[in-house]
């Protein structure tokens, strides 16, 4: 699914702030524009909220200049109550969709997933929509850069559609270093230009790795990207969707502005951790800030890296600690994993490991548009399971792991969906 870009028009403030946050906590990634943005003709919104609770006239009127400028836009009135005689003169303007604030989550939601298979079918004429696939480590070195350039390696090959890796990370992000590479441009140089960054300047930041994969290189600055780069780094996930049909993106691990642009920006949220106390505390707390941040929860899925045969922590206890299911794992293999790296060729182009099977697997069921297929709990965990669950209650709660229900809401949601 491709982000859309929505435009709030309201004089109120808090409005726009509180329409915006609505916006971004669904399903479907949702980047919020800038009027300027939309005027100057740098961006084509795909949705447009309009306010007319208070001044229906001016409202009205608005909705009636956008229609006349965006033909294909879905817009939406937002009123203060249900008038029938509003709804008419909103409709009249062209409006699509009416709503009083807040809306009605269950038909809200459905009207925006209406507006996404609109924008779908419109972009299925033209080529396939891009997909933003985003990894994020539970801690350091859980594993992230690992199976976000592995992954990213594999969609190139096997995809045979335009692809690019992003590194967020600031100072430190490995996604070259393990490819091999040395770029001359980075992710600074591209939100430096954002304003003129069309699809042939973006072709002269990206390095280019033999699997056909693109690079946009992490910064070499320890404070950038930062706060003030935020909104560049949402306006370059738009542009890149506009040019590439998987976006793989390593944003590290750790929530700053330009991470969260980044997570309202993908389709799927990878959270890589590892089956250790610390990493299930660390993810657990990440899966709950994503929620209070409202970056969509439900795109949210885990994987599992570095599992061994005896875990002290089993599939089962991390899916309970966490309320999410574990989407896929992959198994611990340091030779396989040290040696690609010390020798910059992606373990996935040159080794028959088990490892590489799952990198195969993994990436397969993304290009079917299918969820990774979730692992069976290996048969030894229950025989480890008995003796070792008190100690393992005991070190969560010494941790502050909270031990949930089996199945509950996020994962019993996205299974019924
Ligand atoms: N499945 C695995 N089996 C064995 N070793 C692994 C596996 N995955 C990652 N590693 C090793 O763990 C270390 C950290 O991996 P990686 O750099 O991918 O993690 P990261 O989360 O990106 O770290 P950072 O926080 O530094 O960005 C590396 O030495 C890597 O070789
Ligand atoms: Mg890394």
């Amino acid at each position: 699914m491709a982000q859309l870009g929505a435009l709030v028009l309201s004089n109120d403030e808090e409005f726009r702030r509180r329409a915006s946050a609505v916006l971004r906590a669904g399903a479907v990634p949702i980047g919020i524009l800038e009027e300027r943005q939309v005027t100057t003709g740098a961006s084509e919104p795909d949705l447009v909220f309009v306010d007319v609770r208070v001044d229906a006239p001016a409202g009205l009127a608005s909705i009636e200049r956008v229609r006349a400028d965006h033909a294909s836009t879905i817009i939406f009135a937002i009123a203060g109550a249900t008038e029938p005689d509003l709804i008419l003169q909103a409709m009249r303007a062209g409006a699509n969709e009416f709503f009083t604030w807040p809306p009605e989550e269950e038909a809200f939601r459905g009207a925006i997933r209406r507006a996404a298979s609109r924008r779908e079918g419109a972009l299925a004429s033209a080529r396939q929509p891009s997909r933003t696939t985003l990894f994020f480590g539970a801690k350091g070195g859980a594993g992230t850069t690992t199976i976000a350039v592995n992954c990213a390696v594999e969609l190139a090959r096997h995809g045979g559609r335009p692809t690019v890796i992003v590194d967020l990370k600031p100072g430190l992000g490995e996604a070259a270093l393990f490819l091999g590479i040395r770029p001359r441009f980075s992710v600074l140089d591209a939100i430096e230009n954002i304003h003129r960054l069309d699809r042939e300047f973006l072709r002269e930041l990206l390095a280019r790795h033999k699997s056909g994969l693109e690079v946009l290189a992490a910064s070499d600055q320890f404070d950038r990207p930062g706060p003030q780069d935020a909104g560049a780094v949402e306006e370059l996930f738009r542009i890149l969707a506009r040019t590439h049909d998987h976006i793989i993106v390593d944003a590290g691990n750790s929530i700053g502005s330009c991470t969260l642009a980044a997570l309202y920006a993908a389709d799927s949220i990878f959270l890589v951790t590892n089956p250790d106390v610390p990493s299930v505390r660390n993810a657990q707390r990440l899966v709950e800030r994503v929620r209070q941040l409202g970056a969509g929860a439900e795109r949210v899925q885990v994987i599992l890296n570095r599992t061994a045969d005896h875990l002290l922590i089993g599939p089962k206890q991390i899916e309970a600690a966490l309320g999410y299911r574990i989407e896929h794992t992959f198994p611990s293999d340091y030779a396989v994993v040290s040696a690609a790296l010390n020798s910059g060729v992606p373990l996935t182009m040159t080794n028959h490991s088990e490892l590489a099977a799952q990198f195969s697997r993994f990436t397969s069921a993304i290009l079917d548009g299918r969820e990774p297929p979730a692992p069976a709990a290996p048969e030894k965990k229950r025989a480890f399971r008995g003796p070792l669950y008190g100690a393992l209650r005991g070190l969560c709660s010494r941790y502050r792991i909270a031990v949930l229900g089996a199945h509950s809401a996020p994962a019993r949601e996205r299974r019924g969906a």
